[in-house]
């Protein structure tokens, strides 16, 4: 029987893939991008989840489901973009799940869902509040409410968890990168902002911008420095594979990443030191990002523990970046 992983062109999805077809599984991608991926056990089906066709297609002899699939942004323009892959892709993907009586299908929300720009208490776990305040966050709460129903009116057996913000180890020191580019450098994140059109937040970076490249360190309006949750793509791989084999976690909604959060002023010297990057420092208007979240209902339900803590993330990315200097 078929795996199928939604999103499988992805960081999470595509290495999720190459593990289950590691461990032996047959498995199916579907995502709006052909994956790269070459293996017996492997087939693909490059279209959109808003495709009911292709949805269905994909769909046949589908055991378990890893709905990874979704667009990220941040950008007020992508809102249609956003809602039509979250939202109704993921309704799709559903319908087409419950039509063939699929066993499990396992849902990545976000951690989004919560309101992590201000949370209500620390750490963050299950208990908390869901109040998303970005589009995106709310377009994974509907998902899930999706899901849910899905259990409740059709019996799909799912779970639903809520990762971390997950990259890879290589990504941290890439200021190309979709998300360390503009959390850890400057230009990077002057770029972003000016995009989200975050004016305040352009105005106070650029007064730290000598047009050289340099890492930054961002605190909120009061010089209190970020902290967050920063999750390596291979314990998310882990984790999901483990939510699927524990065969305890059916019905469940957890929380999903590393067990401690990086403190920025820890994390960015750091950083400085194994680039020879100067670091600047800037605060920005408002409460800042700071938040932890906890995995422990997860680690207890399925005995997972990650293996890749941000210091040793650094540590790989600190090579790839050396290499990259000599190359
Ligand atoms: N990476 C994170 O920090 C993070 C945090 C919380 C939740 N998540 C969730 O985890 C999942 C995987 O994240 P990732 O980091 O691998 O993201 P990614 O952007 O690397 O991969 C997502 C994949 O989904 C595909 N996709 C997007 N819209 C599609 C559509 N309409 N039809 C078919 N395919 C479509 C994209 O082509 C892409 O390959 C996503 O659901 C994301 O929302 C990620």
């Amino acid at each position: 029987m078929t795996i199928l992983v939604t999103g499988s062109a992805g960081r999470i999805g595509k290495s999720l893939a190459s593990a289950l077809l590691d461990a032996g599984e047959q498995v199916r991608g579907f995502d709006l991008r052909a994956s790269g991926l070459h293996h017996a056990r492997w087939q693909e089906v490059v279209a959109n989840s808003d495709d009911p066709e292709a949805a269905r297609s994909a769909m046949r002899d589908v055991r378990t489901v890893f709905h990874l699939g979704a667009f990220m942004s941040w950008l007020p323009q992508d809102r249609a973009k956003l809602f039509a892959a979250n939202v109704e892709g993921t309704r799709i993907i559903l319908d087409a799940a419950v039509e063939v009586g699929v066993e499990h299908l396992l849902f990545a929300s976000s951690g989004e869902v919560y309101p992590e720009g201000a949370p209500e208490f620390l750490p963050v776990d299950e208990s908390h509040p869901t109040k998303p305040r970005s589009a995106y966050g709310l377009t994974k709460l509907i998902g899930e409410e999706m899901v849910r129903w899905a259990g409740r009116s059709s019996g799909l057996p799912f779970t639903i968890l809520r990762f971390s913000h997950t990259q890879d180890a290589t990504e941290l020191l890439d200021p190309e990168s979709f998300f360390s580019g503009p959390r850890f450098f400057l230009q990077a994140r002057i770029r972003q902002q000016e995009a989200m059109g975050n004016t305040a937040n352009v105005t106070a970076l650029r007064a730290i911008d000598d047009g050289k490249p340099s890492l930054v360190l961002a605190r909120n309006e009061r010089g209190r420095p970020f902290r967050m949750m920063i999750t390596d793509t291979r314990d998310m791989v882990s984790g999901l594979i483990a939510a699927w084999r524990s065969g305890n976690t059916i019905g469940e909604t957890m929380n999903l990443g590393a067990t401690d959060p990086v403190c920025f002023a820890e994390a960015l010297p750091e950083m400085a030191r194994v680039t020879g990057l100067p670091m600047r420092m800037v605060d920005l208007p408002g409460p800042g990002v700071f938040y932890e979240t906890s995995n422990t209902r997860f680690r207890t339900l399925t005995g997972w523990q990650p293996q890749f803590p941000f210091h040793r993330m650094l540590e790989e990315a600190a090579i790839a970046w050396q290499a990259k200097q000599t190359s």
